[in-house]
């Protein structure tokens, strides 16, 4: 998410080669970027941070940039927050003698920060970051150092992190640490580097340490400590880097698609944190809507566009399932003309990753002037969505630079899930247990998706074979149909190949006037009481020698290889998420196909971003 850089040694140029650094992560998108730098004999630690591109900080920098000194730099994309100079890193200690910088989620800040206010400490942002800053502060009178200060600190923190810690004490050292947030280590000759990724020091060395989970590193210009938090020393292997930058960008994918589709796992998990209780309850703490109101709407309308409007068709079939309560799905563009039925008893539920879609978020201005509570599920914080809701619930998907949308929409799933298991849980209408059953399900996606992308030969092997197709259909019933639909857009996107997701008992009311040799259909079944359905609409296929390839779940025999020409395999979970394992060999099929035929895979023609016209 965030870019770290940081830098011990000798160079005069210290601040510039921090930034330059910086600028090798600037292709992941953020909204703010800062600086602290310390010296011997300082008496605080001189911290420069700016809203906007690394140029608006560079402008600022007044010489700061030929000081020498150790120095620690971040760009920030905001989680807690919004996008400007104060709650951009780093942040700082009262005394101004520590500055940290961090990327992840602090999970308990609400709480620490809490306490620490009460012992008398002043807090100047609105991040969870600045709570660790005087967490330190707090702890170097008891811990006697700082780097007993510094493992205090975060032995009471939950979340994920990857941090960098200067200050005036040790003003040659920099401390860093690491859970779940990416940070190496770049090895030099009487200096050495910190980054948040590969690219960031491979202008200066090739010799990097990956820190891993629970590591916690001294960094000075000699050498590099590393130890567990509780103080064991570790031995990391020294990784040598011969990738070339662009590869490096993409951690040594050959495309961002792909990456992404690889980042989802933690994207999954990092959109859970926080938000599932001890007892496997439903917790949001940002929603500021009362209870009584969030269970009273008598309709729910769901607005967005494309990938974010397929998210929506899952939420829908997961919201009439669990609450019985009438739902409607509308593309973005079409609301405001569509007249619709929106009052002050309806919920609008927006979805949208950049936040900035110009049909999505007329739609969200259309809900409020009728009187609609309206509710943003959104990836970009700050983004005009966000502002412009009365609630938001953010997605930590972390920034998508691919067009096509991977790891945008299986967040967009995690979240109306855990909306709608929170209106079930408020309500309080399910039997004993129904919510907690569901949310340990939940839990158990990141490691299933992280199974489906440990080997992915079979999807290789039938993109292969299936590139050459003159066109595709995708089947599904239920929540398979609401992944078909997501599951054909990508293909079509990535491809250019035509793509398009039926109700699979739709096949015999017309499109089955396609379907002959060369057109391949998806037939998903992972929804165990449309299995014998979804049979049919195979048999229908193969008698006019069509190919198809199944979805189904491993250890369901009913579609196996006697039946379809070929068959991907996903794990089982609760039927209605299994949209968000369904994806994952879909979204790998597109971008496997693509490659076979060559295609731009991460900006594929006439597709924009992030569309901020009407
Ligand atoms: C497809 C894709 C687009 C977006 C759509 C909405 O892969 O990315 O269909 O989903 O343009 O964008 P957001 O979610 O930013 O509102």
């Amino acid at each position: 998410m965030c870019g770290i850089t940081g830098y011990v040694g000798g160079r005069a140029n210290s601040v510039r080669l921090t930034l330059d650094s910086l600028k090798r992560l600037e292709y992941r998108g953020y909204d703010s970027a800062g600086v602290a730098v310390v010296k011997p004999g300082e008496a605080q630690v001189t911290v420069l941070k700016k809203k906007g591109k690394l140029g608006n900080l560079e402008a600022a920098l007044d010489g700061l940039d030929r000081s020498g000194g150790t120095v620690i730099a971040h760009t920030r994309w905001a989680t807690h927050g919004r996008p400007n100079d104060v709650n951009a890193h780093p942040h700082s200690d009262c005394s101004g003698r520590i500055a940290l910088i961090h990327n992840g989620i602090i999970e308990n800040y609400i709480g620490l920060k809490q306490t620490l206010t009460e012992a008398g400490h002043i807090f100047k942002s609105d991040t969870d970051t600045e709570v660790l800053a005087h967490l330190i502060e707090s702890h170097l009178n008891s811990a006697g150092s700082l780097e007993g200060a510094v493992r205090a600190a975060l032995s009471e923190v939950t979340g994920a992190y990857a941090i960098c810690v200067v200050s005036t004490e040790e003003p040659d050292t920099i401390y860093a640490a690491k859970t779940a947030s990416p940070l190496i280590i770049g090895l030099g000759e009487g200096e050495n580097f910190l980054a948040s990724d590969i690219p960031a020091v491979m202008g200066y060395t090739r010799n990097v340490l990956v820190l891993e989970d629970g590591d916690f590193a001294k960094i000075t210009p000699e050498g590099v400590t590393l130890t567990t938090l509780s103080g064991h020393p570790l031995n990391r292997e020294v990784f040598h880097v011969t990738w070339d930058v662009s590869t490096a960008q993409k951690g040594g994918y050959p495309h961002f698609m792909i990456k992404e589709i690889y980042d989802q796992p933690q994207a999954i998990r990092d959109t859970l944190r926080g938000r599932i209780t001890e007892t496997h309850g439903v917790a949001f703490p940002e929603l500021t809507l009362p209870t009584s109101k969030l269970v009273d709407f008598n309709r729910i309308v769901i607005v967005a566009c494309g990938t974010a409007y397929n998210a929506g068709l899952v939420g829908k079939n997961f919201y009439e399932h669990l609450l019985r309560r009438p739902v409607e799905v509308q593309v973005a563009s079409e609301f405001r003309y569509n007249d619709p039925i929106v009052d002050a008893q309806t919920l609008a539920i927006i979805i949208s990753q950049s936040g900035e879609t110009a049909d999505t978020l007329a739609a969200l201005r259309e809900a409020k002037i009728k009187g609609a509570t309206t509710l943003a599920v959104v990836n970009v914080v700050g983004s005009s969505i966000a502002r412009e809701a009365d609630e938001v619930l953010y997605t930590y998907a972390g920034p998508e630079i691919c067009v096509a949308s991977t790891k945008a929409y299986v967040t967009q799933l995690i979240g109306l899930y855990l909306l709608g298991l929170y209106i079930a849980q408020e309500e309080n209408k399910l039997g004993p247990g129904v919510v907690a059953a569901y949310v340990e399900q939940l839990q158990n996606l990141p490691e299933q998706v992280a199974e489906i992308l440990t080997d992915t030969s079979a999807v290789q092997d039938a993109a292969k074979q299936l590139a050459s197709s003159s066109s595709f259909f995708f089947l599904g019933r239920g929540f398979d149909y609401a992944a078909a639909q997501e599951g054909a857009l990508k293909l079509k996107e990535v491809s250019y190949i035509h793509a398009e997701a039926y109700a699979a008992g739709e096949l015999k009311h017309g499109p089955l006037a396609l379907v002959e040799p060369g057109v391949t259909v998806v037939c998903l079944a992972t929804q165990s009481a449309l299995y014998d359905k979804i049979q049919s609409s195979v048999k229908e296929v193969k008698a006019r020698d069509g190919t198809a390839l199944g979805i189904v779940k491993i250890g369901d025999e009913g579609l196996n290889e006697n039946f379809v020409d070929m068959v991907l395999r996903v794990p089982s979970t609760h039927d209605t998420f299994m949209p968000v394992l369904a994806i994952i060999p879909m979204q790998l099929l597109a971008y496997y196909i693509a490659s076979e035929l060559g295609r731009e895979i991460d900006q594929p023609r006439n597709l924009a971003k992030s569309v901020t016209v009407e």
